[in-house]
């Protein structure tokens, strides 16, 4: 059986990383191999690109310049650990993919949505994920979680209007791909969270056996 590629959006603070552990150990559950990895970054060359990107040393940085270092990440992560991955018939379960760069460097930087599909074709053919989980929350209550994590990355730092833009393009994105696009309340409970997370996920899982 092939496995499958499962992609985890949302603004932040909407519980990525608790909700990534919990898909991780449901597909493990079932004796499938899962690589657990995240955007940007997942690779060391995605990784020192990472830290350019949410470090604050560069804050000027124009936002074609930003689009096309999310690709140049994206486009190594694909060619050494995703594509591989998928290929031996793993499971990989990516947080953040292109979703984030429609929602970000799209809406959140006012670039066209054309301009990016044009490098999503580019840079990854006809890949895309089988499905995506988004994780919804009302923008305030999102960076009113994050703020307490740590300082603010120089996503984190923008203003709530961006934030607003980047959630409703993510809506949209569901909106307009229901069958790929799965929208999870977020400012739900853990256990609430979880059980929406099951019921999308278990029946990738019957498939696989
Ligand atoms: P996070 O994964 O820890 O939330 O941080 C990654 C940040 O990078 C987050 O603010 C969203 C941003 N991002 C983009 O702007 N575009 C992208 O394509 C991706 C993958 C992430």
């Amino acid at each position: 059986m092939s496995g499958k590629f499962i992609t985890i959006e949302g603004i932040e603070g909407a519980g990525k990383s608790t909700c990534m552990a919990f898909l991780r150990q449901r597909i493990e559950q079932r004796g499938l191999a899962v690589v657990e990895t995240r955007e940007p970054g997942g690779t060391p060359l995605g990784e020192d690109l990472r830290a350019l990107l949410l470090g604050h040393k560069h804050q000027g940085m124009s936002a074609e310049a930003e689009l096309l270092l999310m690709f140049a990440a994206r486009a190594e992560h694909l060619q050494q650990r995703i594509k591989p991955a998928l290929a031996r018939g793993d499971w990989v379960l990516c947080d953040r993919f292109t979703d984030a760069t429609y929602a970000y460097q799209g809406a959140g930087r006012t670039l066209s949505a054309e301009r990016v599909a044009q490098i999503e074709d580019w840079v990854q053919g006809p890949l895309r994920p089988d499905i995506t989980l988004l994780l919804d929350i009302p923008v305030e209550l999102g960076l009113e979680r994050a703020g307490k994590r740590s300082a603010p990355d120089r996503f984190e730092a923008e203003s709530l209007g961006f934030f607003r833009a980047v959630r409703q393009a993510y809506l949209d994105i569901a909106a307009a791909q229901p069958e790929r696009v799965k929208r999870v309340d977020a400012s739900l409970g853990l256990e609430q969270v979880q059980a929406q997370l099951a019921g999308f996920i278990d029946p990738l899982l019957a498939v696989a056996g």
